[in-house]
């Protein structure tokens, strides 16, 4: 059928989709870029950023994991103040709002139900809305004022790699454009810097043997699994341990190294994996403390860290890239370790048990 041929060679669409990474950075790199090397972004998206006093962005899912990172790209490099919120919780729970909010919505599909009826409700208050997403002619693209095409390519396997990593580089791209446009000089160039990621999420891509062999070390019988990282790397755990659960079914979850001793800890028992991301220089100290603490207890430590911060017994070390970009290129090993422990495991990959790529209803 259709499907067979979308998947050229590849066994599972979540495999190419995540090969593709690279091409998509890339591809995103040259929409937003014009002739003479400047950022390319629609005017009225750069004014309603200038013109905001806060952002608050709303998504669900794998989307609400990019909308994490994304805060720290408009916080750091813009300096405008972010929020980010699961739609489903602010629907029922609303902050309070700053006088000149902007909203962003991030969905892959454009469809997510949970999104839309805070879009509906922040639209009848007469919020501006701006909606990041993989598909133009969406619903939630349609209903906000302004759009920011992803340019993955549709993505099939209800996990959702390509379009994580692509939200995150148009948030990077949004960030310095804002930045820009606020007149603050800024030391990092998003495009060079996306291109040396693109580069390193390649060079991931062409080492899966060693990383179907960290999934069989470590999570072919595991009835959990856990993921602990500090600032970036927490959130990036975050989204390893809901890539884990989603397609093999074990009980994973992400947690800040730091609360590990408020109470996590005590889940620790002989021969729990725990997958520890060591990219971000100011927490490499106490992320390897963490560890030590959790090996101290029989865990299993599976430590991912980035080249430069590595050390001895590392199960796998990512190329080395701007600080800020790390999470592009550190969930590539989660996506494949979660793919080939699915594999292993005997799952469906491309549809799992009891999700739906797009979800339509509250
Ligand atoms: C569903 C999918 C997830 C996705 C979430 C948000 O639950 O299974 O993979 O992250 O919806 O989807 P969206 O299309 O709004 O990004």
């Amino acid at each position: 059928d259709a499907s067979d041929i979308e998947k050229g060679t590849y066994p599972h669409f979540m495999l190419k989709e995540i090969d593709e990474q690279p091409f998509v950075i890339r591809k995103i790199i040259q929409e937003y870029q014009n002739e003479n090397d400047e950022i390319k972004l629609d005017p009225d998206v750069r004014q309603a950023m200038m013109d905001c006093d806060r952002v608050y962005i709303i998504a669900c899912g794998t989307s609400y994991h990019a909308g994490l990172i994304g805060k720290q790209f408009i916080e750091k490099l813009a300096n405008v103040p972010v929020e980010v919120h699961v739609a489903s919780e602010f629907s029922y729970n609303m902050p309070l709002l700053s006088e000149k909010p902007l909203f962003v919505y991030i969905s892959q599909s454009g469809e997510t139900a949970d999104s839309r009826a805070v879009l509906v409700e922040t639209k009848a208050k007469g919020h501006p809305a701006l909606t990041i997403t993989n598909v133009p002619g969406s619903t939630l693209s349609r209903e906000a004022d302004y759009t920011l095409h992803l340019h993955a390519g549709p993505e099939i396997a209800v996990a959702s790699t390509k379009a994580y990593t692509a939200q995150m580089a148009v948030l990077a791209i949004l960030a310095v454009d804002t930045a820009k446009a606020k007149g603050i000089e800024l030391e990092f160039n998003p495009m060079k810097e996306l291109g040396i990621a693109a580069n390193a999420m390649e060079a991931l891509c062409d080492q899966k043997e060693e990383l179907e062999q960290i999934a069989a070390d470590y999570l072919s019988t595991t009835r959990n699994c856990f993921f602990i990282g500090r600032s970036q790397d927490y959130y990036v755990g975050l989204e390893g341990a809901l890539k884990l659960k989603e397609i093999s079914y074990i009980q994973a979850e992400g947690f800040a190294g730091g609360e590990l001793k408020h109470g996590t800890i005590a889940l620790i028992e002989e021969g729990t994996p725990v997958v520890a991301l060591a990219t971000q220089e100011n927490v490499n100290y106490s992320i390897r403390g963490n560890v030590k603490e959790v090996a101290a207890r029989g865990a299993k430590p599976c430590v991912i860290s980035m080249k430069g911060l590595d050390q001895e017994n590392d199960a796998f070390v990512i190329p080395q890239v701007h600080e800020l970009l790390t999470p592009l290129v550190s969930v590539v090993p989660m996506q494949l370790i979660s793919y080939y422990a699915a594999l292993h495991r005997d799952c469906d990959v491309d549809k799992p048990r009891n999700l739906a790529k797009s979800v339509t209803v509250e």
